[in-house]
């Protein structure tokens, strides 16, 4: 068999590791693997590399994807679908595995729907896949940021200040939950729960008053209502670029303006996605990545490679997409626990 692989959508640590993965487990079995370059991109416009086992060597321990990632939807226009389908019967591809999130993999999906070969494994540092435990690169990118809220606990400390720290996290709020939780934020904002500002200034003035300074960290998803920046700029699957919208910025002018506290933000935006993947997400990576391999040698084409308890399942694309996993009422609680 030939194995074609692509990963799509924002990088994160743990995607090379997948890569291996594939060619690795392809490989054991006597079968060859493609690369295709930038995403769906490279399917439509029949970008591709060779990918023997000595190019995925020393690849597990390393950020970003040696492939190359997009936004492309390939299924935006007609045309775009049907040279997807040309590209996978010129390079005789009997197998494409799709590494990716929501959107990847709704791609996918539609590909499968149109005859395509094709396995999915989920990834993001967002967290938000569903039917999949975790995503890789979450623990990863998520470590970013708890070591970078502990880099302003010490500046925060030794002014009395107030500090927002500003974190990816789109539709779901797990990066920013989590980043509260284990670097013991005062205050975390999460898209899942209304902005309640009267709240906010309760922790930070609570926070300084007990300890002389306040921690604040925010979804770079929550919505604050009054819009700032150039907002309204959005990819080909038709999300707002959040970022510019700078809520962290934003919040920290209200903070200090509302409570009298001074106030700094800082937004870690891509810092978060570079570096290597943590042990987690290695082993994640590899398994899915394997796992894929395994489903469509099975013939299971369709399915994605998912994270169920200890196990690595496959299930349909249609009950890893289109829901986002957003964080549950369990998980907030237990942040509330531990807030200013
Ligand atoms: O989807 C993953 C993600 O990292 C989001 O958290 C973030 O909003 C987005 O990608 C950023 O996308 P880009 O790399 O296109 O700026």
């Amino acid at each position: 068999m030939r194995f074609g692989v692509l990963t799509g959508g924002g990088d994160c640590p743990g995607l090379n590791g997948a890569i291996r993965a594939v060619v690795r487990r392809a490989a054991k079995f006597g079968h060859e693997t493609v690369g295709f370059l930038d995403g769906w991109k490279g399917v439509r416009d029949d970008l591709v590399r060779p990918l023997p086992v000595a190019a995925v060597a020393g690849l597990l321990g390393r950020g970003g994807t040696i492939l190359g990632s997009s936004r492309t939807n390939p299924f935006a226009k007609e045309s775009d679908a049907a040279q997807v389908l040309a590209t996978l019967a010129r390079r005789q591809i009997d197998a494409l595995v799709a590494i990716g999130g929501d959107d990847t993999l709704t791609a996918a999906r539609d590909l499968f729907r149109r005859g395509g070969p094709v396995v999915g494994v989920p990834k993001t540092m967002d967290n938000d896949v569903s039917g999949t435990d975790w995503t890789f690169g979450f623990h990863s990118a998520t470590a970013v940021a708890v070591d970078a809220l502990e880099r302003l606990r010490d500046t925060a400390g030794s002014h009395h200040r107030a500090i927002v720290l500003e974190v990816m996290g789109r539709h779901a709020g797990w990066v920013a939950l989590a980043t509260g939780l284990a670097g013991e934020a005062d205050a975390t904002l999460v898209p899942e729960e209304p902005y309640d500002e009267a709240a906010l200034f309760a922790h930070v003035r609570r926070a300084v008053t007990e300890k002389g300074y306040a921690l604040v960290v925010a979804s770079e998803g929550i919505d604050l209502g009054a819009r700032r920046g150039s907002a309204g700029a959005k990819d080909e699957f038709g999300h707002e670029l959040l970022r510019e919208r700078e809520v962290g910025a934003e919040l920290a002018r209200r903070i200090q303006q509302g409570t009298g506290v001074e106030t700094r933000s800082a937004q870690i935006g891509h810092i978060q996605r570079g570096g290597p993947p943590d042990l987690f997400d290695r082993l994640l990576a590899t398994r899915l990545g394997a796992h894929a391999v395994d489903l469509a040698l099975a013939g299971r084409f369709g399915e994605v490679a998912v994270l169920r308890g200890e196990q690595v399942v496959g299930i349909p694309f249609d009950r890893a997409i289109g829901a986002t996993k957003v964080v549950s009422p369990d998980w907030l609680d237990l942040a509330h626990t531990f807030e200013a």
